[in-house]
């Protein structure tokens, strides 16, 4: 059994620590991550946009494969899109890139337009660099707010576990663009102690 002193001195240090961090950005901005802690466990929040460029020079993502009746599905049943999408701080696609969203989707409900997703978000800036986070779940994707799972992740994330509340935010038919904003929770069975150190 954990002693209560400790245990308390561990909240406090985590209070710090959260604290800490949602200041790092300034006043009135929040940085796309921050870690924190919930119960003893460490989560860390992911806030960013997802940039969907499916025609013209800078496309990032490609249809791979269409199944038997993806052409008279009304679902487009059985397609299978490939991507590597530019993830970035700001709705902007020109603000500071910090990770690639990198995966399938494949269109899987006969009835309702819908994706299941295969999504590894793959950092590429921040103290877990590296990283990734490994999305999946059931996209809906005409749905105001859609909710996935994380799997799992690897590096800082390990043996990850939470969800992720994605929402389209703009749509350009010219090239088929779509801005999606991500708002990710991740919890790792790190305990708020290593992150209170590793941050310090
Ligand atoms: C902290 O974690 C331990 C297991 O590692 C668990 O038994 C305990 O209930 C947790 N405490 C809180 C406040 O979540
Ligand atoms: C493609 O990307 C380049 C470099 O970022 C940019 O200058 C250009 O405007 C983009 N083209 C389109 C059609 O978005
Ligand atoms: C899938 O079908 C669409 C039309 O429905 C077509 O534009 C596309 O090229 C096909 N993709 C492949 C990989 O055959
Ligand atoms: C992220 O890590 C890669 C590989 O170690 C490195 O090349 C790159 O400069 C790092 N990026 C940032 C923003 O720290
Ligand atoms: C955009 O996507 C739709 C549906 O997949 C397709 O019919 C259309 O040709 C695409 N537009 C461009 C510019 O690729």
């Amino acid at each position: 059994m954990e002693n209560p002193k400790i245990a308390l001195l561990l909240a406090i240090a985590c209070l710090l620590t959260a604290t800490a961090t949602a200041t790092a950005a300034g006043a009135g901005e929040t940085s796309w991550i921050q870690t924190f802690c919930r119960g003893n466990k460490s989560t860390t929040k992911l806030h960013f946009y997802v940039h969907d460029v499916r025609a013209g020079p800078n496309a990032t993502l490609f249809n791979v494969a269409n199944s038997s009746i993806t052409a008279t599905s009304p679902t487009a049943f059985g397609r299978v899109n490939v991507f590597d999408d530019s993830v970035t701080v700001a709705p902007d696609i020109t603000s500071e890139e910090v990770a690639r969203a990198q995966g399938t989707t494949t269109s899987m409900d006969l009835n309702v337009q819908a994706y299941s997703m295969n999504l590894n978000f793959f950092l590429t800036s921040g103290e877990f660099n590296g990283s990734t986070v490994t999305v999946i779940g059931r996209n809906q994707f005409a749905d105001e707010e859609r909710e996935l799972s994380v799997a799992t992740g690897s590096k800082a994330f390990r043996d990850a576990r939470g969800y992720a509340i994605t929402k389209t935010v703009s749509f350009e038919e010219a090239t088929n663009y779509s801005v999606l904003e991500y708002t990710i929770y991740v919890k790792t069975s790190k305990r708020c102690s290593y992150v209170a150190s590793a941050s310090s």
